[in-house]
């Protein structure tokens, strides 16, 4: 009885969440899914190359364990310099074990991400997901792509007796809350998340 309880007033409280900011899904209209996927993809692109080829520098010239510090204090900045670079939508990454504070996921994203989730564990994960949001009257379409662990990501979010202690010194400075650590190859590390106001044109 005590867990209905919660459970309606969970509810209750979600609900009346929901209406007070305005924010809920809707549909996506199907004639709009291509061009929503081909910036969703652009987006995605840009941000995972420029963090990629950011990151192979930083191991190049200092190391794997100079690569953490590296990530650490720019990985924010990059994604922000990738943002002010494209005209009106906004590209970013969410996990439900975040490691920056900043990419915890809202209601919506971890919904998507138990998805992906699910159907990972259904040998069956999409390339990408399309939803779409109305907050105070505007439409804004979410594009996601999941993103998943390979042997190279446990350097810095693999278990911690396998990880190099110095990495794990820096992990812990920098981020007392980290919760992306423990991971296998071939789990879901998160996604990247792009949002695309209605209107936005070109792909
Ligand atoms: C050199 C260390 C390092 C490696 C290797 C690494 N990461 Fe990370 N990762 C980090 C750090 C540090 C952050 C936090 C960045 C920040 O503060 O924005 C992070 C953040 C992330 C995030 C954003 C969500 C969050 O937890 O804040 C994702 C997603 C992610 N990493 C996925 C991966 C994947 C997938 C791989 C392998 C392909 C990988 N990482 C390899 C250090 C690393």
């Amino acid at each position: 009885m005590k867990r209905v309880l919660l459970f309606l007033s969970a509810s209750v409280f979600s609900l009346t969440f929901t209406s007070c900011v305005h924010k809920k899904e809707v549909k996506v209209p199907q004639d709009k899914v291509e061009e929503i996927k081909a910036i969703g993809q652009k987006a995605t692109r840009e941000l995972m190359m420029e963090l990629k080829s950011n990151l192979v520098k930083a191991i190049n010239g200092e190391g794997i364990v100079g690569a953490i510090s590296f990530c650490a204090d720019k990985a924010e900045e990059i994604t922000k310099e990738v943002n002010d670079k494209l005209i009106n939508v906004k590209v970013s990454r969410v996990s439900e074990k975040y490691r920056n504070p900043g990419d915890k996921p809202d209601e919506i994203d971890k919904k998507v991400l138990k998805y992906f989730e699910k159907k990972l564990k259904e040998g069956k994960i999409p390339p990408y997901y399309i939803t779409a949001v109305k907050e105070n009257g505007k439409v804004s379409y979410i594009f996601y792509k999941p993103l998943r662990v390979n042997q190279f990501c446990l350097n810095c979010h693999g278990s911690v007796n396998e990880m190099k202690p110095e990495i794990v010194k820096i992990i812990r400075e920098k981020y007392p809350e980290d919760r992306a650590i423990n991971y296998k190859p071939g789990e879901l590390r998160g996604a990247v998340k792009v949002v695309i106001p209605e209107g936005t044109k070109g792909s």
